[in-house]
C-alpha cells in the first residue's frame, strides 16, 4: 500500500528582493525533496541540474535505494531476501502489481507467460535482414518496437494491459534466443512451454533440433538470481527513458524499445560487456592489475574501471556482493575456473585499497561480476546487456504503468538556459 508523502516542512528561496516558500516533500523512508513545481510561475526561474544529479523526476512506490547504506528494496522487500527466496517470475509480478502473488495469481501469471512465448512466424523473417554480426541489443530494440505492429490494440482495460505485459515479458526471451541462434548460424529453437521461464530461455539459447537439451537446474537457479537482481533500480537512465518516452502517450513497446537503447550505453547496462572486455585485455596483456589501475587513475587517459562506481551507491552495491558469491557457487558447480574471475577479484582488492577509489567512493556495481557468470553459462559477451534488459523489463513495465496511472503525470519537457547567439539578422 503506497502512502501519501508529507509536505509539513518548507524551503525558503530568496533571489534578489523576492523570497518564496516551497513545500518540502518527505517520503516513506524520510527522503526529502523540494517541490519546485510552482517555481517558474512564481519567480520566472528554472533550475539547472546537468545529469539530474540532484533532481527527483517523480514520486514512486516501486523501489527504494539508500545509496549511503547500500540498501535496495523492491516494493519494500530487501533484495537479499528476494534473491534468496523468490524467483524471477514472482519478483516480476511483485514489481508490476505491487504485492507478492497468491498461489492462484502466480499460476495464472506463469501460464500466461507460457502461452505467449512464441513470436509471429512473419517476425522470424526480420532476422534475415540483420547481418550475423549485428549487436543483439540492436536486434532486441528493433524487434520489441516491431511487436507494436502485431499488437496495435489499445491498452485500456486491466485485462488488455495484463495480456500485453505478459506477451512482452515472454516474447523478449524468444527474440533474444533467436538473435543468438542467428549469430551462430544455428536454426531457431522454438520455446518449450513445459519449462520454467529461465529454463525455457536456456533451452532456446542452447537447445538444438538434433539432440535433447536439459537445462542445468543450478544454471537455471543462477539465471533466476541474476534476473531478480537486475529487475529494477528506481529512476536509472533507461527507466527514466521509458518514463520520458511514455509521457508522450506512445505505446508500451516503443517505450521499452527506447529503454533498451538507453541501457545499451557503456556507462549503463553496456558496462557488463565492457567489464569482460577489460578483464580480457588485462589477461591478454599479462595480468598486470596494478598497471591497469594506474592507467585508470591517470586523468590524461579516459580509461575507467568498468563495473565500478555508481551515481547513487556511495557504499557497496548490494547486488554486487550477492553476484560475487553466486559467481563462486556457479563456477564451483560447473567445475570451471576462470582467470577473469581471479583478475576481477584482484582488481577489486587493489581498487578498494587505493585512495583514488576510496575518496571517490567507487565500489563494484552490479556489472562487475555478472559477466563472469553469464560467460560460465555459455552466453556470449555481446549478449550480456541483453541479459540485463531481460532482467530489467519488469521494472521498466512497472514504472511505465505507474507513470501512466499517475493523474499528475504530464509530458516530460525539461527547460534550459540558452547560451547561444543573441538576435541577429540574415545577411541580405
Ligand atoms: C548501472 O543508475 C543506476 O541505477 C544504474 C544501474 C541500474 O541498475 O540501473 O545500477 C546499472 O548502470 C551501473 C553502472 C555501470 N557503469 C559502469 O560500471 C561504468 C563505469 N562507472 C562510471 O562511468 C560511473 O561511476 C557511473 C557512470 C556509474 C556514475 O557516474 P557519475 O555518477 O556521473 O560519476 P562521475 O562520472 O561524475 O565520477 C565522479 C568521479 C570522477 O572523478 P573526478 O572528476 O571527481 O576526479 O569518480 C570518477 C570520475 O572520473 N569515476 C571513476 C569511475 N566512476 C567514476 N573513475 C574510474 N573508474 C570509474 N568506474
Amino acid at each position: 500500500m503506497t502512502q501519501t508523502p508529507t509536505t509539513a516542512q518548507k524551503a525558503t528561496l530568496t533571489v534578489g528582493d523576492q523570497t518564496i516558500e516551497l513545500p518540502v516533500i518527505t517520503g516513506t523512508e524520510n527522503e526529502r525533496g523540494v517541490d519546485i513545481s510552482s517555481l517558474r510561475k512564481e519567480t520566472g526561474l528554472v533550475t539547472v541540474d546537468p545529469g539530474y544529479v540532484n533532481t527527483g523526476s517523480t514520486l514512486s512506490s516501486i523501489t527504494f535505494i539508500d545509496g549511503e547504506k547500500g540498501i535496495l528494496r523492491y516494493r519494500g522487500y530487501p533484495i537479499e531476501q528476494l534473491a534468496e527466496h523468490s524467483n524471477f517470475v514472482e519478483t516480476s509480478y511483485l514489481l508490476i502489481h505491487g504485492e507478492l502473488p497468491t498461489s492462484e495469481q502466480y499460476e495464472r501469471f506463469r501460464q500466461r507467460l507460457r502461452m505467449h512465448s512464441m513470436i509471429h512466424e512473419d517476425m522470424k523473417h526480420f532476422y534475415d535482414g540483420f547481418p550475423s554480426s549485428a549487436h543483439p541489443m540492436a536486434i532486441l530494440s528493433a524487434m520489441v518496437c516491431s511487436l507494436s505492429t502485431y499488437y496495435p490494440e489499445a491498452m485500456e482495460s486491466e485485462e488488455e494491459v495484463d495480456l500485453l505485459v505478459c506477451r512482452l515479458l515472454s516474447k523478449v526471451r524468444t527474440i533474444a534466443g533467436y538473435s543468438y541462434k542467428k549469430s551462430v548460424g544455428q536454426p531457431f529453437v522454438y520455446p518449450n512451454n513445459s519449462l520454467s521461464y529461465c529454463a525455457n530461455f536456456l533451452y532456446m539459447m542452447f537447445g538444438l533440433p538434433t539432440e535433447s537439451y536439459e537445462p542445468d537446474p543450478e544454471v537455471e537457479k543462477a539465471l533466476n538470481l541474476l534476473l531478480i537482481l537486475h529487475a529494477d533500480h528506481e529512476q536509472n537512465c533507461s527507466t527514466s527513458t521509458v518514463r520520458m518516452v511514455g509521457s508522450s502517450q506512445t505505446n508500451l513497446f516503443a517505450c521499452i524499445s527506447a529503454g533498451i537503447c538507453a541501457l545499451w550505453g557503456a556507462l549503463h547496462g553496456g558496462a557488463n560487456q565492457r567489464v569482460l572486455e577489460q578483464l580480457q585485455y588485462i589477461d591478454e596483456s599479462g595480468g598486470d592489475v596494478e598497471k591497469f589501475v594506474a592507467a585508470v587513475k591517470d586523468k590524461t587517459s579516459d580509461q575507467r574501471l568498468m563495473g565500478f562506481g555508481h551515481r547513487v551507491y556511495r557504499n557497496h552495491d548490494p547486488r554486487a556482493k550477492i553476484i560475487k558469491d553466486a559467481c563462486h557457487r556457479l563456477l564451483n558447480h560447473l567445475g570451471v575456473t576462470d582467470s577473469y574471475l581471479d583478475i576481477a577479484m584482484r582488481l577489486e582488492e587493489v581498487a578498494l585499497n587505493d585512495e583514488y577509489f576510496v575518496e571517490r567512493k567507487l565500489y563494484p556495481n552490479v556489472d562487475f561480476y555478472s559477466g563472469i557468470m553469464y560467460r560460465a553459462m555459455g552466453i556470449p559477451t555481446n549478449m550480456f546487456t541483453v541479459m540485463f534488459a531481460l532482467g530489467r523489463l519488469p521494472g521498466w513495465i512497472a514504472h511505465w504503468l505507474e507513470m501512466r496511472d499517475d493523474s499528475q503525470n504530464r509530458i516530460h519537457r525539461p527547460r534550459q538556459i540558452y547560451t547561444g547567439e543573441q538576435l541577429r539578422n540574415y545577411p541580405t
